[in-house]
């Protein structure tokens, strides 16, 4: 974020107290160009009781209410509304959604086949023990059996830090963001990972938008393990780029990834000697602490 500032406030003396209301400008012009977000904020003497946010690129050009308009809009409403029932904005009225989730994991390993025993979700029981044994905690998730819609582009993930549509997406995210290595494992779908894998990375739009809008540093490291039917690395031309664009856009430094060809067959990848023996090296190397690569 490139600036902060408050640029208008108004106090209200009521029966419950005296109010504040702000109005905040934020420069988010760092993270898109010429991002600009208002916040509303509401004050009960020095604590903050509510806050609305709207950021310029939910408001589409040409529209007769622009950004600010609709921040002033909102700021007259609360205005007369505090004055005429103070009794509902003397407590905080939360509207961050609380992420559910079971507990964090250092290994957050995500399983993109629908095949529950085929070669990807058979890869990902391999890094999911090695993680094991070297003492960490760790977590598949089976993408493919949670709920996970497509990012609406409505850009509120930069109001709020948080998406507002309905589904298994928040488990996601807060393993993510306690996560110290990601490891991918998927197969190649039509020259590019599966829908359901780049559903859930389109909407980690929403964790790049807490990272930035926080200005959290991260130090994860990722790893992509994909297998494909063809051989040779034109399979995995557009998966490596697509998920190399996922984990820089979340600050995630990838290892180099593990492309495994020619395989089909539900358990095909187990026939392949040595692979194991890969993988599980290549998992190994991003969890021995003194690598800081
Ligand atoms: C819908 C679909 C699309 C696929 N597209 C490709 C492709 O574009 N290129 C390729 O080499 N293999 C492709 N494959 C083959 C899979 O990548 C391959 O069978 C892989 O081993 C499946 O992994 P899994 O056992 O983890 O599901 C496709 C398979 C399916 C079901």
């Amino acid at each position: 974020m490139t600036g902060s500032a408050v640029v208008k406030t108004q106090s209200i003396e009521t029966p419950e107290g005296t109010f504040t209301i702000r109005l905040i400008l934020d420069d988010l012009g760092g993270i898109y160009p010429g991002m600009v977000r208002y916040t509303v904020e509401v004050l009960h003497g020095t604590e903050s009781v509510y806050t609305y946010a709207i950021n310029s690129y939910e408001v589409p050009p040409g529209s007769p209410f622009d950004t600010r308009r609709l921040a002033d809009i909102v700021f007259a409403r609360l205005l007369h509304d505090v004055t005429s029932r103070p009794g509902p904005y003397t407590r905080q009225r939360v509207f961050t959604r609380p992420l559910p989730g079971a507990t964090p994991a250092d290994v957050i390993i995500l399983q993109a086949s629908p095949r529950r025993l085929g070669n990807s979700a058979k890869i990902a029981s391999w890094c999911d023990d090695e993680a094991t044994r070297a003492g960490l905690s760790s977590r598949v998730l089976y993408l493919q059996e949670m709920d996970i819609r497509p990012c609406l582009g409505c850009y509120a993930c930069y109001d709020y830090g948080y998406c507002p549509v309905d589904d298994d997406m928040p488990p996601i995210i807060r393993a993510l963001e306690a996560a110290s290595l990601l490891v991918i494992c998927t197969p190649v779908y039509t020259g590019t990972v599966p829908a359901v894998l780049k559903a859930v990375m389109d909407r980690c739009q929403w964790l790049h938008a807490r990272e930035k809008v926080l200005g959290k540093e991260v130090h994860a490291r990722g790893l992509l393990v994909a297998v494909a039917g063809r051989r040779g690395n034109e399979p995995f031309v557009c998966v490596t780029r697509v998920v190399d664009a996922f984990m820089g856009n979340l600050g995630i430094h990838p290892a180099d990834p593990v492309l495994i060809g020619g395989l089909d067959r539900i358990r095909d990848v187990e026939l392949i000697e040595g692979l194991e023996g890969r993988v599980r090296s290549a998992l190994r190397i991003l969890l021995t602490p003194e690598d800081e690569g």
